[in-house]
């Protein structure tokens, strides 16, 4: 089932299946990062502009970070003539089982044909570590941008669902029927928010970091009735510097691009623990933590 407004909710959150919190990290290393064209309103201006030196430097950084919260860091290589590969949230959304033994990845069809190619070095990567892989969208022509637009709940066998500029809203029926979870759809209708992980960061089982006026009205309800505790960020933050696409590993430290000062202060005063970063060069190319990284069981 998916639901689009709180009249909606047939449930109790607190009744639906346990998820089991994801432990490991998968990234795609940068060497073959760059802005080579364009395909959301942050890289225009950018072809060109990417300082690869620095932004291998700030991917190690980031590497190194998700080791000191104690995760484990595997890694898909980067493929040359696939810029936007490093961006390995996208082409997939994990998935386990709820007795935790069986995992497994939605394949993504990505919105952008530049992209389209990513996919099968993803699939390769999960087929080899013996991961069950549903494809009807890949095979399809509905878009769906993976782990950019569909969320896990923290705890909870529940979706966000995204939808609008990279993924159709169609496709959340077949993933909610195919894993047997609900799906909460937000629209989205901000350019420069174009994937529900730009403006949506799930901190913990209760709380939750968003931009507010990314989303519509019906959404941010939808949002509250779920999340006793909504942190806000400010526009600059989240608009500029990707505040929301921060990423909590662990439900209490939070990996976020340095220079969010009002959402770090926030952050803090609900008992995170912020660790900033320096993702400069792929904020050029629309993009932060949360994208350059999966979290799978
Ligand atoms: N340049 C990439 C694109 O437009 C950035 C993707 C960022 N990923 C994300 N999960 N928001 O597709």
């Amino acid at each position: 089932m998916t639901h689009r407004r709180v009249a909606d909710i047939n449930f109790d959150l607190a009744n639906l299946p346990f998820l089991p919190h994801p432990t490991r990290i998968l990234m795609t290393s940068p060497e073959h990062f760059d802005v080579t064209y364009v395909i959301n309103a942050h890289m225009s201006g950018n072809i060109g502009e990417v300082d690869r030196a620095q932004a291998r430097k700030d991917w190690i950084s980031l590497k190194s970070a998700y080791v000191q919260c104690g995760l484990e860091v595997d890694e898909v290589g980067g493929i040359q003539g696939l810029p936007d590969m490093v961006f390995c949230a996208n082409q997939t959304l994990p998935y386990v089982s709820e007795d935790g033994r069986r995992k497994g990845v939605v394949l993504s069809k990505m919105f952008a044909p530049e992209r389209a190619r990513e996919v099968q070095y993803f699939r390769r990567h999960f087929e080899n570590l013996g991961y069950d892989i549903i494809d009807d969208l890949a095979n399809g022509t509905t878009e769906f941008e993976g782990m950019g637009d569909a969320l896990w709940h923290s705890g909870k066998r529940l979706i966000w669902g995204g939808f609008g500029f990279r993924t159709d809203p169609g496709v959340y029926e077949l993933i909610s029927e195919k894993l047997g979870v609900p799906i909460m759809l937000l629209a989205l209708e901000d350019p420069e928010f174009y994937h529900l992980d730009t403006c949506m960061c799930i901190l913990d089982d209760d709380t939750v970091l968003i931009y507010p006026d990314a989303f519509t009205g019906e959404g941010r309800a939808l949002i509250r009735h779920f999340f006793p505790v909504v942190i806000e960020a400010p526009e600059n933050e989240a608009r500029t510097l990707f505040a929301c696409n921060a990423h909590c590993p662990d439900r209490k430290h939070v990996l976020i691009q340095k220079g969010c000062e009002q959402t770090n202060a926030a952050l803090r005063s609900h008992g995170f623990e912020v660790i900033e970063l320096d993702t400069d060069e792929f904020l050029k190319s629309g993009g932060s933590v949360f994208c350059m990284k999966l979290m799978t069981w």
